[in-house]
């Protein structure tokens, strides 16, 4: 229960922080507190001072969402169908917590806090990871605890139909039990332990990599993100959002078709064109929706179709083929032959799309893209490669891995014949390595006006706002022109790889950017991320089932070009501590068991890791420089890597 507190002190303690009450005459404000609801409960909504502050004034009708949240009938979750008039009364208020001041000057936010916050913390969702809600390490074992199935029970009411929720009746309707339902399927996904968490991370523009949990103070050091190349931070990518919120404002207004089509969305789509050497490109609101409708727009309308997918391929592809309702045939991963006698058993006049994706983020491999290019052309199919995260971070322009492997060909502007001309249709994402969000298609004129027009999830939806198409246009387009940011992240990639390797710490092994680290199980893995986070202050997030295969469970790191020596060596350490304090496996004892996930594996069954960057590439000064050692202009640098004078200096004001 809140304290009681009398109407007038309450109504001094709020004019301080309240511009309607401050300028409220001081007649109107003793009428105010001596209404009989205000004298009895303070302030509470339903009464006319809570009625004018909830219209009148932002910041005041805040304070009563916080105080009206605070109440006990309305913190408890209350059963289906029979919420109490209270519940309905906080979602008024809290729809006024949200339109409140989250936008305006920080000084009133805190003003607003002090003023509230000792009497009425909001608890925050049942899905909100303890570990990051409190600087205290017990939080990392409440998790689990903090889960307590939905038991409301009812009575006299019917006993559901199917029989699963017997036990568990939580609705006085009669009929099917809903909320039984839902709670019955969210047991599943503890019990199988995979149910997800997620942490409450805020990641600082001005201090990237660095972050604070729920508490403000209590600041982390983020290994995870995929906003790989700190675009999302940078003032490229600010100053053109900045310029373009003011002139356009915040949404698009509406589909492309009804007011949301104007000059960023048409400049983003020619710049994404011009970037994959296609002749057209087309902005969905992300890569999901942007695989979903490709996929599931093709395989529905080209006739006969049948797509061939690789097994490690992303929840999107797949749901794309599932809604297409064309043939599927699936090969083994990255498995040129199985892929091969799949296309052969097909007839040449059949449609087919090979789906596949260039890096895999959960495990670091990189397609075959060319050797696909290849069979696509001799059995007549088309291809179709996610680039999601590859874009930005390869190739000279940062078009991707297509782009790479004619690294110096691409470099002076590529040519017809190029891997990332053969390649048919290519999907990215605004919202990894360019920090910003949406997704998109590249490829010919008429595939891209024919998904323009079919694709129910790009017709019938908002296209993104004006100021994300320029943010992500800028990113694009300072990328294309700058290779430091993307040769320094391999450089903090190698970096890390290597020193963990050293301390037999199991890096799963891969040519690219991921750095993939063997647990091998569900609850360890989680164990060890919220032990980075509550004991290290490092924030790596778990990869559990279904992402990947049960026994496969990892922690994933990101390395970014914006991790100072002094993080990355703060991270190999505390991973040492956590392998130890958790007694999980390292290299050494993968390999007694036979291996697993390419760690440990005997002599016969070990892959050689190439990396896609080479040492060569790795030393160019910048796009200049590669494009004159292209032409034979310039030699190669021998002195090893060489950092941009940009990047050198960001790492520095990082670490200093
Ligand atoms: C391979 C792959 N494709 C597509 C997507 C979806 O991209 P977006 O985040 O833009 O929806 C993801 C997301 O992580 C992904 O990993």
């Amino acid at each position: 229960m809140l304290p009681a507190v009398d109407p007038c002190t309450a109504l001094k303690r709020f004019s301080g922080v309240c511009p309607f009450l401050r300028s409220t005459s001081a007649t109107s404000l003793r009428s105010f507190s001596t209404q009989p609801a205000l004298a009895s409960t303070s302030v509470r909504p339903g009464n006319r001072l809570a009625e004018l502050a909830g219209t009148q004034c932002p910041l005041m009708s805040a304070a009563l969402a916080r105080r009206a949240l605070a109440a006990p009938a309305i913190a408890a979750p209350a059963p289906n169908h029979s919420r109490p008039k209270s519940t309905l009364a906080a979602r008024k208020s809290d729809a006024a917590v949200a339109r409140g001041y989250a936008s305006i000057a920080e000084v009133h936010q805190d003003a607003l806090r002090k003023a509230t916050a000792a009497a009425s913390p909001k608890p925050a969702p049942a899905f909100v990871n303890p570990a990051s809600l409190s600087s205290d390490k017990s939080g990392a074992l409440a998790a689990d605890e903090a889960h307590a199935p939905n038991e409301v029970h009812s009575e006299g009411r019917p006993t559901c139909a199917l029989g699963f929720a017997k036990h568990r009746i939580t609705s006085f309707r009669p009929g099917f039990d809903y909320e039984a339902f839902y709670g019955s399927e969210l047991d599943k996904k503890h019990q199988d332990k995979s149910y997800r968490y997620f942490n409450n991370v805020n990641r600082l523009a001005a201090k990237y990599p660095v972050a604070h949990t729920a508490n403000k103070a209590d600041e982390v050091t983020v290994h995870c993100s995929n906003d790989y190349l700190g675009m999302g931070r940078h003032p490229v990518t600010l100053q053109a959002i900045h310029e373009t919120l003011d002139t356009y404002g915040a949404g698009a207004g509406g589909t492309r078709n009804i007011a949301g089509n104007g000059a960023m969305h048409l400049a983003l789509e020619a710049e994404l064109a011009s970037l994959h050497y296609k002749p057209a490109a087309l902005v969905f609101s992300s890569c999901y929706v942007a695989n979903v409708e490709t996929l599931s727009t093709l395989g529905s309308k080209l006739p006969g179709c049948v797509i061939l997918s690789d097994e490690m391929n992303h929840a999107s592809m797949i749901q794309g083929i599932r809604h297409s309702r064309a043939q599927k045939m699936i090969f083994k991963h990255n498995d040129v032959a199985d892929l091969e006698r799949k296309l052969a058993s097909l007839p040449l006049e059949t449609p087919k799309i090979i789906a596949f994706e260039s890096v895999y983020s959960m495990s670091g491999t990189v397609g075959p893209i060319k050797e696909i290019c290849d069979l696509a052309e001799k059995y007549g199919a088309i291809t179709f490669l996610d680039e999601v995260h590859a874009v930005g971070m390869y190739g000279p322009t940062g078009a991707g891995v297509a782009e790479h492997l004619d690294f110096d060909l691409n470099a002076r502007g590529g040519a017809a014949g190029s891997v990332a001309d053969r390649v048919d249709i290519i999907t990215g994402t605004l919202g990894k390595a360019y920090g910003v969000v949406g997704g998109y298609i590249a490829g010919s004129e008429r595939f891209v006006d024919m998904v323009r027009s079919y694709a129910p999830g790009f017709i019938f939806t908002t296209s993104i706002p004006p100021s994300t198409a320029a943010g992500a246009r800028a990113a694009i387009a300072y990328q294309k022109e700058h290779l430091g940011d993307r040769q320094m992240q391999q450089r903090n990639v190698a970096r890390v790889k290597r020193d963990l390797e050293a301390i037999g710490i199991p890096v799963i092994p891969n040519p690219s950017h991921i750095v993939p680290l063997l647990v091998g199980n569900a609850e360890l893995a989680k164990q060890a991320s919220d032990l980075l986070l509550t004991k290290h202050k490092l924030y790596i997030q778990s990869i559990n089932f279904p992402t990947v295969s049960r026994g496969d469970e990892r922690l994933r790191i990101t390395p970014s070009p914006l991790h100072s020596d002094a993080q990355l060596a703060t991270l190999v350490a505390a991973l040492d501590s956590v392998w130890d304090e958790l007694g999980l496996k390292r290299t050494a004892a993968w390999a007694a068991e036979g291996g697993r996930c390419g760690v440990g594996m005997p002599e016969g069954e070990r892959k050689d890791v190439v990396n896609l960057w080479t040492d060569e590439q790795l030393a160019l000064r910048d796009l200049e420089h590669a494009r004159d050692v292209a032409a034979g202009k310039a030699a190669p640098d021998q002195a090893g890597w060489v950092a941009s004078p940009v990047v050198e200096a960001a790492t520095a004001a990082v670490a200093a």
